[in-house]
């Protein structure tokens, strides 16, 4: 059995290693972040993500996960290292490749002695060019060998969603393989059907160029999905009766269309998709092309922010010493990430105002107190974060707040003001009881 290393652990690297070493391949996973390892070791996962302490746990338990600081160790013992070190945004929205380079000049030094053909795969998320550039000229100058002849390099996106991050990685879609030269994708292309044998999906075979332009085509594809349900609902939002939740759900209906991700709302956020679409419509500009559709799905989820606080508004007047009750910070449920979530622009907008924001959420709170601090009251249950409330926006759609009823708002608010932000209650059991507003719903007709 071939051995791995990961180098990285963030969502795509410890879940991915954790997934490696549970299906018995020996994996060591490296980090440089002293604290995150140490936490690691112990079995203590340093985020949310569901299933993710019973799977490192257990292979930590038997022993095919080692947790390492640095890269040589984990390089050297290993033939296939996988990369998913972080990528994010410089301040005009091009991606900051510093951890990318730093790794690879560390993995191809490491490399220099060894007699192994190692293969060396990018996960992180690289513009265009950059594998078959950028990282195999550092990593052939660094470890003194030849992509291809004594060294393998692919680019290989990962697909995986936060909140479920070790399904994803057990059933993926579809897996890309951008191969530097045949060897290399053929060595990628083996691990992986004894990875997944019976259960393997389609695996696509290219160059390095167009699989990293993939996974950008993926996300700013995902993206342009709910920012069009979104214009939908923006629309049914001005005409009485009509329901973007049931525009969705028929069209998609239409198997070109299809269901999925197709929620009408506050729009997205996440450590993804803005940070990739940023920097599509950056890498687009450079290629001299103006992406005015791409342009228009990052405008239209900056103006679902506006467009709720426009609505507060519009119920309570003047904001100032209002107090409004937020639900869910995180960018989505199931995770306690709070990267580019929808909740800090309302938060900020709001507090601009003069609002008094109070906030809960299960997991999310202490990575937002590390935002806000004290200028947010932070409530310990979600119906104590309702109390005598002015308004109340349901932000994050975690499944306890499913559980709650209209009763819940209209005893314990002020003013029993509800906006779903992520239309997850039904309008005409909570009309009766509160005033509801839902994105994308028109309201019933005045009789
Ligand atoms: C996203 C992609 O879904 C993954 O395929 C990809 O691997 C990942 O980015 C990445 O590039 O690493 P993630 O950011 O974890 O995954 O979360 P999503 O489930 O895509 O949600 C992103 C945002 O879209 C959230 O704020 C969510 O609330 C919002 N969303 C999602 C909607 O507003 N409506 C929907 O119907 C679905």
């Amino acid at each position: 059995m071939v051995r791995i290393s990961v180098i990285g652990m963030g969502f795509v690297g410890l879940c991915s290693a954790v997934c490696f070493a549970d299906r018995g391949y020996e994996t060591y996973v490296s980090t440089l972040n002293q604290e995150r390892a140490s936490l690691v070791s112990k079995g203590v996962p340093p985020f949310f993500e569901p299933k993710l302490k019973e799977f490192l746990q257990r292979v930590l338990e038997r022993r095919s996960l080692k947790v390492v600081i640095g890269r040589e160790e984990a390089i050297l013992n290993s033939d296939i290292s996988f990369i998913t070190v972080g990528t994010p945004s410089n301040p005009d929205g091009s991606i900051n490749l510093s951890y990318v380079r730093d790794t690879i000049i560390d993995c191809a030094k490491a490399l220099r002695e060894n007699e192994l053909k190692h293969l060396i795969v990018i996960k992180s998320t690289v513009l265009p060019g950059t594998t078959g550039g950028l990282i195999k000229r550092l990593t052939e100058v660094n470890s003194g060998k030849k992509c291809g002849e004594d060294l393998l390099l692919c680019f290989n996106p990962e697909f995986l969603r936060e909140g479920s991050a070790i399904y994803d990685t057990l059933h993926p879609d579809y897996i890309v393989i951008g191969e530097c030269d045949e060897k290399s994708g053929d060595v990628l292309e083996k691990f992986y059907r004894d990875f997944y044998k019976d259960t393997l999906p389609p695996m696509i075979r290219t160059n390095p160029a167009t699989a990293e332009l993939i996974k950008y085509a993926n996300n700013a594809f995902l993206a342009t999905k709910i920012s069009f349900i979104n214009s939908i609902a923006n629309i049914c939002e001005r005409i009485p009766e009509v329901d973007v939740t049931v525009v969705a759900k028929t069209i998609g209906l239409d198997e070109r269309i299809n269901p999925k991700f197709f929620n009408a709302g506050l729009g997205w956020g996440g450590s993804c998709l803005p940070k990739d679409i940023k920097a599509l419509i950056a890498f687009s500009r450079e290629l001299k092309y103006e992406p005015e559709m791409i342009r228009s799905v990052w405008d239209v989820n900056e103006s679902q922010v506006e467009l709720v606080t426009e609505r507060i508004k519009k119920e309570l007047g003047e904001l100032n010493n209002k107090r409004i009750a937020i639900l869910g910070l995180s960018f989505k449920p199931n995770t306690d990430d709070v990267r580019e979530a929808r909740s800090i622009k309302i938060i900020d907008k709001l507090l601009e105002e003069g609002a008094k924001i109070v906030a809960y959420d299960p997991q999310a709170i202490p990575k937002i107190q590390t935002i806000f601090g004290q200028r947010v009251e932070y409530a310990p249950s979600a119906i104590d974060c309702l109390k005598n409330a002015d308004c109340c926006v349901l932000v994050t759609e975690w499944d306890e707040f499913k559980e709650l009823y209209p009763e819940d708002f209209a005893k314990n608010m002020r003013r029993p003001i509800l906006i779903d932000g992520r239309r997850i209650y039904d309008p005409r059991k909570f009309a009766k009881e509160v005033r509801y507003i839902g994105i994308g719903f028109g309201g019933f007709k005045q009789t």
